[in-house]
Order: C-alpha cells, then sequence, then structure tokens
C-alpha cells in the first residue's frame, strides 16, 4: 500500500513537472498553425490606408512630433531617394554630354582677327571678387549638396560609414555656414550688373544670329553692349535660381520658423533640390563658355583685361561706349 502510494506521488510530480516546463515555451509556439502572426488586423500599411496617418498622443509642447507617419511623408522620401535622383542625373549628365557634343562639332570659338596685343579693362577688381565669391560658394553649396541627394548611394559604398560620416558632417557645416557668402555675393552681383542687364534692341538680332555660335566659320559678328542677349538671360536665371534657393535654403535652414507646417516644409525641400540641380546644369554651360567653349573669355575673369579684338568682335557696341567714355574724360581734363 505505502508502495502504491509513493509511486502515485512520483507520477504526480513528473504531471506537476511537465505541466511548468510546457507553460515556460514561449507563446508563439502554442498558436495553432492556422493563426498568422503577421495578421492583416496589425499591418502598417491597412492602418495608413484607413487613418490616413499614425499618430499618438504626447506631453511635450511639440505636436508635430505625435504623428509617427503620414503618407505625404513616404511620398517626400520616395521623392528624395528616387525622382530628385533621376531629375538631377538627366539635368546635369544630360547637360554635360550636350557640351561635349556641342564642342566636338563646334570647337572653341576662335578670334577671328588674332590677338591684337593691346587689352581694355573688362572687369574691375570689385566686380571679379564678386563674381569669384558667388562662384566659389556656388561650387562648394553645389558639392556638399549632391553629397545629401547622392552621397549614400555612391560615396558610402565607396568611403565606409566613419569617412563618410565624418565628410557629411564637414559638408553639412561647408553647405550651411557658406550660404551666407553667397547670398551676399548675390546680392552685390544683382546690384552691381543689374544695369547693364535690362533688353536692348541689339539683343534681338544677337539672338536672331543665335550670338554666332552656331556659325561654324565664325562669320557671323551680332552686336552686343558691356552683355550680350545670352549673358543677360544667364543673368536673370541665376538671379532668379538664387532667390529660390536662398529663400528655400533659409526655411530649411530655420525648420518651421514662423509656425511652417511639415507640408510646406517637405515643399520648400523638393524645391530646393528641383532648382539646385537645374541651377547647376545651367552653371555647367557657363563655365564652358567661359573656359574651352570661347578664347580669349576667361581673362576677363581672372585678371580683368582682354583683348581689344577679343572686345570688339564679342561686345563691339561696349567698345564704342568705352572709347567715347575715355574721350570725354580726356577733354574734360583741365589743360596742363
Ligand atoms: C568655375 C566657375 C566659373 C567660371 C570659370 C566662370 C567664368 C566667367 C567668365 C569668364 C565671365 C566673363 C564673361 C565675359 O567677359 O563676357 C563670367 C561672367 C559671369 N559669371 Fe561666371 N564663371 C564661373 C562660375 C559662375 C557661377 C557659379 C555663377 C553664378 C552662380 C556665375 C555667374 C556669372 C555671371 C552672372 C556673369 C556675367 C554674365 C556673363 O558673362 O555670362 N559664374 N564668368
Amino acid at each position: 500500500m505505502a508502495t502504491g502510494f509513493a509511486r502515485f506521488r512520483y507520477l504526480a510530480g513528473a504531471l506537476a513537472l511537465m505541466f511548468v516546463v510546457a507553460m515556460a515555451v514561449p507563446v508563439s509556439a502554442q498558436q495553432p498553425n492556422s493563426v498568422n502572426p503577421n495578421g492583416s488586423a496589425v499591418k502598417e500599411q491597412q492602418l495608413l490606408d484607413q487613418l490616413k496617418t499614425i499618430q499618438g498622443r504626447g506631453s511635450i509642447p511639440d505636436t508635430k512630433s505625435y504623428v509617427l507617419e503620414h503618407p505625404a511623408g513616404r511620398d517626400w522620401r520616395t521623392f528624395h531617394n528616387v525622382t530628385l535622383r533621376w531629375i538631377g542625373l538627366i539635368a546635369m549628365a544630360g547637360m554635360l554630354v550636350l557640351l561635349a557634343i556641342f564642342y566636338l562639332w563646334r570647337g572653341s570659338m576662335k578670334l577671328r582677327s588674332g590677338f591684337s596685343g593691346n587689352t581694355i579693362v573688362r572687369f574691375n577688381t570689385f566686380e571679379r571678387f564678386t563674381h569669384w565669391l558667388t562662384a566659389v560658394s556656388f561650387i562648394v553649396l553645389g558639392i556638399t549638396g549632391l553629397n545629401i541627394t547622392f552621397g549614400r548611394k555612391l560615396l558610402l559604398p565607396v568611403m565606409g560609414p566613419e569617412t563618410f560620416s565624418t565628410w557629411s558632417e564637414w559638408a553639412k557645416y561647408s553647405h550651411n555656414y557658406l550660404s551666407f557668402a553667397f547670398t551676399l555675393g548675390v546680392v552685390l552681383m544683382f546690384l552691381m550688373w543689374v544695369g547693364e542687364n535690362f533688353p536692348t534692341a541689339a539683343d534681338g538680332e544677337w539672338l536672331k544670329k543665335g550670338g554666332g555660335m552656331f556659325d561654324k566659320e565664325d562669320k557671323t559678328h551680332p552686336p552686343a553692349y558691356k552683355f550680350n542677349a545670352g549673358q543677360k538671360i544667364l543673368y536673370w536665371l541665376v538671379i532668379f535660381s538664387s532667390l529660390a534657393m536662398i529663400i528655400s535654403g533659409f526655411m530649411l535652414m530655420f525648420p518651421f520658423y514662423g509656425g511652417l507646417d511639415v507640408g510646406t516644409m517637405q515643399l520648400a525641400e523638393v524645391f530646393h533640390g528641383v532648382v539646385a540641380v537645374l541651377f547647376i546644369a545651367l552653371i555647367f554651360g557657363h563655365i564652358y563658355i567661359g573656359t574651352i567653349g570661347m578664347e580669349g573669355a576667361f581673362d576677363a575673369m581672372s585678371d580683368g583685361q582682354v583683348d581689344l579684338n577679343w572686345a570688339k568682335e564679342h561686345h563691339n557696341l561696349w567698345v564704342e561706349e568705352e572709347v567715347s567714355d575715355s574721350r570725354a574724360r580726356a577733354r574734360m581734363r583741365p589743360a596742363e
């Protein structure tokens, strides 16, 4: 009898142990196979579709932070990671390809009458300082800005995470601080050259002849004052694109300032990105014509002097004005 009772105690103990072990197994292992742990009731996408936004409750004053996800945020991310990269690639690489084709076909625009050896002042020190302040800050802003769009895709795999994050940190600082130098450059450029960039009758003829750029024999000689019609178009595009970049850029640098909401911030980013890549493509064209595209042009922005023959061929009306001005100055000089 005593042994039978002892056996019963062992059996009861073993059953109790099995029960404890069974309870300790993870809950998921006890689920019958028919239950899908990714059940549709917990799918984010369904929540988003139904509620349009996933939002929590918070106790800090910044109510924007209560929103965890909303569809516009996803659209913006697709724009930033996909659409903007394509727009940038097509605009910038497309422009480089066009310039290469144009150069192969046309070559450098030569001086028809050759260099005379006499020079004329084209841009004074202040004009050149302003130009290079704008240009250098633009180039750094361009490179560091493109890092935000293309860096993760192109540089991260090459540089590795450590180097890429150090470079990106410095790039971001440069991007923020140089925006002030660029703004100053653009304001000065606007004030300094606005008077010479209004349309004149000569611009129509210049445009009709395509500035002589498509005449391989270099025979066309459209008239121009200090700036020809092409340069005036570039000037106004630079002024308006810069204005767009400056306004949207400062909105991004001081986010939500003045009560702006998330949607407006996203719009500012989209605008900043699209105008930037188009602006860079435009400046590729400008750099081409100021360097290899036209013989003698770069001198104007390096030491400020251009050959007299260059000035007569490309800006004849300006040379006439300069000559008559200097004659007038000479006439006004008191007799010795
Ligand atoms: C490496 C970069 C650059 C080079 C080599 C360059 C070269 C030149 C040259 C040679 C001129 C004088 C053309 C003439 O005498 O008629 C000029 C003018 C000018 N540049 Fe630049 N530039 C550069 C970048 C920039 C940038 C980034 C901007 C604006 C964001 C800019 C805006 C202008 C404007 C508005 C003019 C006056 C209109 C014109 O000549 O087209 N430049 N540049």
